[in-house]
């Protein structure tokens, strides 16, 4: 048996009771029209949530099955495009499409710094070639928000697509994918969302379906090539949305976390993880451990902190699992022993859950 722990990582998350039960309901098959409703229902609230008049689909997978989609759907190999680099998961980016033989050209901020809108505007003009870009919004390993509202209208102006992951954001930090001019984009179940792993939301706008539709032949491989998905959500809408067996349990138990995400309505529930990490960055500095952002670049469902000098992260995180049994994060990359990251991105956090955080880093503190 695996060891139960309070999670307090950047996901996967707990979740509710409720949606934790759908995962024990009887199997029901992925197709048929009842479970056609359901599905539709269940991508009608995702639209929403994305803010989207785009085409929403579920991907089974993990966040990166509907990254590897967009790129590799919307980019023809040997094009340009501009990915923004600062973090861990911006090189991810780089590496998906490289490995669809783009040319990357890279804009880069430091780690724990932005990406900045005029950095954009400055790649297109040095490559007007470029046929778009591609970026994080919430960079997970830094816990930076880049400025999607603001490098989206960069790359429309050129008339580029713009491919934006929004695996760790969507659901915990105001979005809005057609505001932002984003042509398609990626998310995942396990974070602000409050679903198990598993599921992957993909977003296409019609500018993102033009930029898929050149292709002559079809794309880099099946599963992943987003017309296969469009093909059977039209000809085979009535009865079998899909083009594979679903992971049926894990999108009921989506459906449920949407509808309590509905229920709390989305600027409530944003203004609720605001002050949890408000209450958390006030504590962490009481305990002396310095954040790593300053409060303007504060984001409300993932917080760090730089460690003290001397102590590895790691010693932090594991005597937090083994004394308390909370998991908490190292950081990544270059900042892997010298930050924490502590995830409030789950919808049953609550301000114990932080107050029991602080109480077992000052528990350490106290240890050494
Ligand atoms: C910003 C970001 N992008 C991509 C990923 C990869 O997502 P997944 O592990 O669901 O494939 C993560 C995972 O933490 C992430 O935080």
């Amino acid at each position: 048996m695996l060891p139960t722990y309070k999670l307090m990582i950047p996901g996967p998350v707990e979740v509710s009771p409720e949606v934790l039960a759908e995962m024990s309901a009887p199997i029901f098959p992925h197709y048929g029209p009842e479970w056609t409703r359901f599905y539709n229902e269940t991508l009608a609230i995702l639209q929403e949530v994305f803010q989207t008049q785009g085409t929403v689909f579920l991907m089974v997978g993990s966040g990166t099955v509907a990254i590897d989609a967009c790129i590799g759907s919307a980019f023809l190999t040997g094009e340009k495009i501009l990915v923004g680099l600062n973090g861990f998961f911006g090189d991810r980016l780089k590496a998906i499409a490289e490995s669809y033989g783009l040319e990357v050209v890279p804009v880069v901020a430091e780690w724990g710094k932005p990406l900045s809108a005029t950095d954009f505007e400055a790649a297109y003009q040095a490559h007007p070639d470029a046929r778009g870009a591609a970026v994080v919004h919430l960079e997970t390993s830094t816990t930076i928000v880049n400025p999607i509202e603001e490098i989206g209208p960069v790359v429309r102006k050129h008339g580029g697509i713009f491919v934006v992951d929004a695996v760790s954001s969507l659901g915990g930090i105001s979005f809005h994918m057609d505001d932002w001019c984003i042509d398609l984009c990626a998310a995942a179940s396990q974070k602000c969302l409050g679903a198990p792993p598993g599921l992957a939301p993909v977003a296409i706008g019609s500018r993102g379906w033009e930029s898929i539709d050149r292709q002559p032949m079809k794309a880099h491989g099946w599963y992943g090539d987003l017309r296969v998905w469009r093909w059977f959500a039209t000809e085979w809408g009535d009865w079998h949305p899909s083009p594979i067996t679903m992971a049926t349990n894990n999108i009921r138990a989506l459906n449920v976390a949407l509808h309590q995400l509905q229920k709390e309505g989305i600027a409530q529930r944003l203004d609720r993880y605001r002050k949890l990490a408000i209450r958390l960055r006030h504590g962490l500095i009481e305990l002396g451990l310095e954040p790593f952002t300053p409060e303007s670049l504060m984001n409300p469902v993932l917080t760090a902190a730089w460690v003290p000098e001397g102590i590895p992260s790691s010693r932090m995180v594991n005597f937090l699992a083994d004394e308390y049994q909370i998991k908490i994060s190292t950081g990544l990359g270059a900042l892997k022993e010298r930050l924490i990251r502590v995830g409030h991105m789950s919808p049953v956090v609550e301000e114990a859950d932080i107050d029991h955080v602080l109480d077992a880093l000052k528990a350490f503190h106290a240890s050494k």
